[in-house]
């Protein structure tokens, strides 16, 4: 498998998960949602966006 296709997900201390590679991210109707590569989902719950961080982690002084 060429490295640019493998699926990575890394969590970011007191951050969101940064997922990158070849993925396709859905919804819980199984509809695919328009994602960036990488995009970064929130961790924390506090996303106005979800599943995608919007730094409100950062204002609610998320640790994890
Ligand atoms: S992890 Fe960033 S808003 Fe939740």
């Amino acid at each position: 498998m060429d490295e640019k296709e493998k699926v990575e997900i890394k969590p970011f201390t007191n951050g969101p998960y940064m997922v990158s590679g070849k993925f396709k991210l859905l919804d819980a109707k199984g509809n695919e949602v328009n994602a960036t590569n990488p995009t970064y989902l929130c961790r924390c719950g506090h996303s106005k966006i979800k599943p995608f961080c919007d730094g409100s982690h950062r204002t609610v002084g998320w640790k994890e």
